[in-house]
């Protein structure tokens, strides 16, 4: 069989073939384990590396987790991609529940941002440093417990901070992301995540916008994609698809995977491939999937999709087999 990152390395512009991963899957010689390194060049922590995992108080941390799946990207040559720094969704209990005053609250952000920038300095080579600060109503920002307790300036802190602990460690080409979803079909909400991208710009401190393209066999259109991709192109940005899935029963109208909805979802991957290999090579980093094998994707009867049924949106059946979105995948990339 032909391997994704195999054909994507020998693309004239290659970019990263990234896959969200949990620590469990990384045992040598698992069916993961054996799929990573045939397949892809880029790996995320799925949740394994967000504050309320890595966390535990003040100043007190649990690298045990994070630091397998780190190791593991670098000792395969595998990329490193962090996710994330700043999540309202991410938030350990003794921050949310965090006493102090909010420039002390300021201070918590500043510090765990400082020690996990320092602590896998030259071993993550991104960020995602704010994840989902935009909100799905309006173009507003997210009230989300930062803006609440460190105001409106609180994502260029958290950029400039990330920024001076990868420069204090001498990690100076670490790149950083600000990491959304939806901003193609919702335009308000675009129009939100380009003004916060507008704000980084003038102060030098975003190398990346993360798109994560959670979608559907029928959304986005190629051409709301383009037009939404297009906008970071003109602002120099390095375009990462962070988190791609393709879901075929978000009206759980089907019970089985039916042929109609794997051609669909077939012909979506190669879609999404295309438009991304047909990036500037300067703005171009990595296209994540998120979750190796259908039945372990967080999408099937998800409470926060709303999403009732099952679903198959991966490139993997729940038997590792590859799927036909597998082959979706690599058409897009000739
Ligand atoms: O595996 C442990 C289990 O051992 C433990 O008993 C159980 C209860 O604590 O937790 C299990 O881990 C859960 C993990 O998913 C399993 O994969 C975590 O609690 C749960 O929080 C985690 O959810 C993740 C979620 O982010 C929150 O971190 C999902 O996997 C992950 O797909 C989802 O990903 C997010 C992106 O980060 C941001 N964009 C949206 C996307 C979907 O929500």
């Amino acid at each position: 069989p032909t391997f994704l990152k195999v054909k994507a390395n020998k693309l004239a512009n290659p970019f990263f073939v990234g896959m969200a991963v949990k620590a469990f899957q990384l045992t040598n010689g698992s069916q993961y384990d054996i799929i990573l390194k045939n397949e892809f060049s880029s790996i995320s922590a799925e949740y394994e590396m967000k504050m309320d995992q890595i966390s535990t108080a003040s100043g007190v941390y649990n690298w045990t987790v994070a630091d397998k799946i780190v190791a593991y990207g670098n000792a395969n040559n595998i990329n490193v991609h962090g996710h994330a720094l700043v999540w309202h969704n991410s938030v350990p209990e003794w921050l949310k529940n965090y006493a102090g005053t909010d420039a002390e609250f300021a201070l918590e952000v500043k510090k765990y941002i400082t020690d996990v920038v320092t602590h896998y300095a030259g071993k993550v080579k991104s960020w995602d440093v704010v994840n989902e600060a935009a909100d799905d109503n309006g173009g507003t920002m997210r009230n989300t417990i930062f803006l609440q307790r460190m105001g409106p300036n609180y994502i260029k802190d958290c950029f400039q901070w990330a920024r001076n602990a990868a420069n204090a460690a001498g990690d100076t080409n670490l790149l950083l992301f600000y990491n959304d979803y939806a901003t193609s079909t919702n335009i308000p909400k675009q129009n939100r995540v380009f003004s916060i991208v507008d704000d980084l710009k003038a102060s030098n401190l975003i190398n990346g916008l993360g798109y994560q393209m959670h979608n559907t066999y029928l959304s986005p259109t190629k051409a709301q994609i383009e037009t939404d991709l297009n906008k970071a192109v003109a602002k120099g940005l390095r375009i990462h698809v962070s988190e791609l899935d393709i879901q075929v029963n978000q009206f759980n109208d089907i019970s089985t995977f039916t042929n109609e909805r794997r051609l669909a979802q077939k012909a979506k991957y190669k879609e999404m491939v295309q438009i991304y290999n047909a990036l500037p090579a300067a703005n171009k980093y990595a296209l994540t999937i998120w979750g190796m094998k259908d039945n372990e994707s967080w999408i099937p009867y998800s409470t926060e999709l709303n999403h009732v049924g099952n679903d198959w949106p991966l490139l993997y059946d729940a038997n590792f087999t590859i799927k036909s979105a597998h082959t979706g995948f690599l058409e897009g990339l000739d």
